[in-house]
């Protein structure tokens, strides 16, 4: 995702710009060439020395803007070199900038002499980000770039509220969006409702059937389909991973509640991702109290659990797009998912093994073959769950009608 690709990082002076080495630590591991510009400000929290060794480049001042050294204007060279830009973390100061189109430091006149997509992720003290002024130059920046966070939580003045930087790897992902994507907000408008994790049935406060499913693939998803714009409604069952910004979630544990949540937002979602794996059976009993050892039954009776993807297939109008997914093992693991496709009238289907390495369950890549009713098959190699999700929505995009929102 990363690997030769130019990413330049605008740090500004706040509290949380130590964050922001993680971030630019992680793109140079990854082997991307990053650049770092810091405004007066950001050098008064971490050095341009520490952003250079971790970028492995030297890194930017307002004393390169006007230096005679660099034969061409700086703000422009950087502004051209540059495929995609973060801004982070964006102080209220070089917001106001940035709404009005001040260029009056390096970093603000690369912004101007740039084409490539830029992100803004903000930070600040609560109530400096509530303040009228901030928010109303936040409303016209939200519509001119893509921005992440700001987040709830503590912040460094020991106060709880919103203000904090979102954390690195979530910027990271979002880097990766749109370096995939090129930045383009293809799903702006629509309505795209995910479902993730594996669900579990209890047969005692205790124990329950599950699956090892780990949400990644479905989170992934969820944070792809976003950062393309679209309205992402997550429903997820029991999971490690963070929540991701900007999306609205839901947390079920078991098959039902599932269906129930999928049920009620189904209507009005353009497209519909079912990358949960659902427990297909749960126990005929469900006990309140934990079972003692001796009590537990030698043979435990199942019952089905609904098939919400079946149900959502058959609820489905024209225009919606519906996907399913089918983690398979063994050589036959193709047919059985194009099997799935019909019966389950989907318009896509993920076909993936789990039996092997570095793909399906828990893992951070994943590779897939995407199958639509209309007979495509498209072969994914391993890859990272995010890019795997781009591929899927760049498909879903290509079969949405443009001119049809649910
Ligand atoms: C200790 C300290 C912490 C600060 N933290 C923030 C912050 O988190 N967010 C913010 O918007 N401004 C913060 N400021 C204020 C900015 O540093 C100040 O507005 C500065 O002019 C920003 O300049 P710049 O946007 O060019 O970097 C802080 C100031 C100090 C002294």
């Amino acid at each position: 995702m990363f690997a030769g690709r130019r990413v330049l990082i605008g740090v500004t002076g706040g509290i949380a710009t130590y964050k922001v080495c993680e971030v630019v630590s992680t793109l140079a591991k990854a082997g991307a060439e990053v650049r770092v510009v810091l405004t007066d400000g950001a050098q008064q929290f971490v050095s341009a020395l520490t952003f250079a060794t971790l970028a492995r480049e030297r890194a930017y001042t307002d004393a390169d803007f006007w230096s005679a050294e660099h034969g061409a204007p700086l703000h422009i060279t950087l502004g051209q070199w540059a495929e995609v830009i973060l801004i982070a973390p964006l102080t209220a100061n070089t917001a106001a900038k940035l709404a009005l189109g001040l260029a009056d430091n390096l970093l603000t006149n690369i912004v101007l002499a740039t084409a490539a997509p830029i992100l803004l992720a903000p930070a600040m003290n609560t109530q400096m980000w509530e303040q009228p002024t901030v928010q109303s130059h936040w409303q016209v920046l939200q519509n001119r770039f893509h921005h992440l966070g700001p987040q709830t939580g503590r912040l460094a003045c020991d106060s709880v509220g919103t203000g904090r930087l979102v954390e690195p790897l979530e910027i990271v992902d979002y880097l990766g969006s749109l370096l995939l994507t090129g930045g383009k907000k293809d799903l702006l408008g629509r309505t795209v409702l995910i479902s993730a994790g594996g669900t579990r049935e209890f047969l005692d406060p205790v124990r329950f059937i599950g699956n090892p499913s780990s949400g990644r693939m479905g989170f992934a998803l969820a944070a792809a389909a976003a950062h393309r714009g679209a309205s992402v409604y997550l429903v997820y069952a029991p999971t490690e991973l963070a929540i991701p910004q900007g999306i609205q979630c839901e947390s079920v544990i078991s098959a039902d509640e599932m269906a129930e949540a999928l049920f009620s937002q189904f209507a009005t979602a353009d497209i519909t991702i079912m990358s949960a794996a659902v427990a297909d059976v749960r126990p005929q009993t469900f006990h309140t109290e934990k079972l003692a050892k001796a009590e537990l039954p030698k043979i435990l009776p199942l019952e089905s659990v609904p098939d919400i993807l079946s149900t959502l297939g058959e609820r489905k109008r024209p225009e919606q797009i519906l996907v399913g997914f089918a983690a398979q093992t063994g050589e036959d693991f193709l047919d059985l998912a194009r099997k799935k496709l019909f019966v389950k009238h989907l318009d896509w289907i993920v076909a993936n093994r789990i039996d092997k390495p570095q793909q399906g369950f828990g893992s951070d890549t994943n590779r897939a073959i995407l199958l639509s009713k209309s007979g495509q098959c498209i072969e994914v190699p391993l890859v990272r769950k995010l890019v795997l999700a781009h591929n899927l929505l760049d498909c879903l995009v290509a079969t949405c009608d443009p001119y049809t929102l649910v």
